[in-house]
């Protein structure tokens, strides 16, 4: 299992001042040397934390796999098509979220969302789609033309341990396997931390996991190097 992670709030530390520091290709290049297999990033319409201009240089820079989420608009697509990421991740996005709030509705977006996957991909690009564990929004995914699609997590991890977050951990297994089946390559994401991955790194279908919030955090405390580490080990 593979561990991508998600620099994003680097930069939001560095737009809490209008700053410039703290760069975030400096997170990613640690990070990738200290074991992550992938640099994911979010370039959001407001521009809140990711700028083009970190894309670019994280595209020059990074030696592993640059993934950016966005979301299926045309002014993101145009970005995707300068800066020809490996991943392009659609995700939907809403001004007013602190973070992603949910999987793609890929069902009533089928039709623009097929043309739009099909340009990046004959650019070279891989497409994932961020989609919540439920199997028709999975279904759509496939008839929507990617190989590849991220589970979301996030209803798993916000919750306690108990009875509901059992069941929002079956939701996730049968999803995997569901899409497994159907093909694609699963990752999964949103919300994981160093303890509640646990029971998420069992799920054999899954091959990739894009963690961003928790290792930026701890890696505040214990630095970035140590932070990836440490989540590299709990995955692998
Ligand atoms: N996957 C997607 C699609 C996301 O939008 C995010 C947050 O940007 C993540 C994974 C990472 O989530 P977290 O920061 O909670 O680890």
């Amino acid at each position: 299992m593979r561990l991508s992670v998600n620099i994003d709030h680097f930069a939001t530390l560095r737009e809490a001042r209008l700053s410039n520091e703290p760069e975030p290709i400096l997170a990613a290049l640690l990070a990738e040397q200290a074991g992550a297999e992938g640099i994911v990033c979010h370039i959001r319409g407001d521009r809140r934390h990711i700028k083009e201009r970190d894309l670019q240089m994280l595209r020059q820079a990074i030696k592993t796999k640059l993934n950016i989420e966005m979301a299926a608009t045309e002014e993101m697509k145009n970005i995707a098509l300068e800066i020809n990421p490996d991943v392009v991740s659609l995700v939907p996005e809403r001004e007013e979220e602190l973070t992603t709030e949910g999987g793609l509705d890929v069902i009533s977006n089928e039709r623009h969302l097929g043309p739009h996957i099909k340009e990046l991909q004959k650019a070279g690009i891989k497409v994932s789609i961020f989609v919540d564990p439920d199997l028709k929004q999975i279904n759509a995914c496939s008839r929507a033309g990617v190989n590849l699609i991220e589970i979301n997590t996030g209803k798993y991890a916000d919750l306690k341990p108990g009875e509901e977050r059992q069941k929002a951990l079956e939701e996730i297994k049968k999803a995997a396997l569901h899409g497994h089946k159907l093909g694609l390559e699963i990752h999964a994401g949103h919300g994981l931390d160093y303890k509640n991955i646990f029971p998420v790194v069992e799920i054999p279908e899954i091959t990739e996991f894009s963690i961003g919030f928790s290792i930026i955090a701890r890696s505040a405390i214990v630095g970035i190097d140590m932070a990836v580490r440490e989540m590299v080990n709990l995955i692998g």
